[in-house]
């Protein structure tokens, strides 16, 4: 496994290999993560993973300072997973003069976490689209339980006509069904053992779609009251359409229930989706 910190190496790496598939992240890698490395050695000839914490989708009170960087542990998960090559800019690499050109996606990025976030989806896929110029995969691979950023960057991928193809996969989950991701870490042993309910809420919401409810709202505000009443500070249960993520008609098929709340400092968030 190679291990590079410049576009310049990383560019002379790749120009041997026509078909890499890609795998972005931040690091401290887990299982989740792991499973997305898994996804993509078939697929190509060379297996890309980025480690890179990117400031410029974080807003100025949220975790970037404390974002835990475990970059040596990283790396070992990753030759083990069979990954062929690390890219692990530093900050001056990917960002070398102030980024005044920006991707500004539309208002799918201003609901939900984007609400929450301003400006995080904006940060995120100009990252990503600069990562895609850097690695110029032909496939990369983003996980489910961000769903809004999947659909973000496919929305970008095909109306910026960028020869990659996006392949979202499966949320990784632990045996109680928590989604795995880097911050279950800042959880407390109490929190980590309540955290689970937020997908147990979904999943509830889940049921009565499937039961014939049609109520949307009423649906929402019961699984947000679910979990306030549990101690959860809930930003948002919401039933959408998976293809952009507005709220659904009577024709619509294809749903998703997603939700975010802060358990203590933490903020989660998780999502199901569904077929009626
Ligand atoms: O999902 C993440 O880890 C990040 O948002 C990503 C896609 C690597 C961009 O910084």
């Amino acid at each position: 496994m190679d291990v590079i910190h410049s576009v310049a190496d990383l560019r002379a790496r790749l120009s041997r290999v026509p078909n890499n598939v890609f795998v972005p992240t931040m690091g401290n890698l887990h299982d989740g993560h792991i499973r997305l490395v898994g996804n993509a050695k078939p697929r190509g000839a060379c297996t890309v993973v980025s480690i890179f914490v990117n400031r410029m989708q974080f807003g100025p009170r949220e975790d970037f300072d404390k974002y835990p960087r475990t970059f040596e542990a990283d790396c070992a998960k990753l030759a083990a997973a069979g990954c062929d090559v690390v890219f692990a800019p530093d900050e001056t690499e990917i960002y070398p003069e102030p980024q005044t050109y920006a991707v500004a996606p539309p208002e799918i990025a201003d609901i939900l976490d984007g609400a929450a976030r301003p400006g995080h989806f904006r940060g995120v896929a100009t990252v990503v689209l600069k990562l895609f110029n850097m690695v110029a995969p032909k496939a990369a691979i983003f996980g489910k339980k961000d769903y809004q950023q999947c659909i973000v960057l496919r929305n970008m991928v095909r109306q910026l006509a960028l020869p990659i193809e996006i392949i979202l996969a499966e949320t990784v989950r632990a045996s109680d069904g928590l989604a795995l991701s880097s911050r279950n870490g800042y959880l407390s042993e109490a929190e980590r053992a309540e955290a689970p309910a937020l997908h147990r809420a979904l999943l509830t919401a889940r049921e009565e779609l499937r039961d014939g409810k049609r109520d949307h709202l009423r649906i929402e505000l019961e699984a947000m009251a679910r979990l306030a009443a549990r101690g959860w500070r809930p930003d948002y249960v919401a039933i959408r359409r998976q293809a952009d993520l507005m709220p659904p008609g009577e024709a619509d098929r294809e749903l998703v229930v997603l939700g975010a709340a802060r358990l203590g400092a933490t903020r989660l968030i998780d999502n199901v989706e569904l077929t009626l």
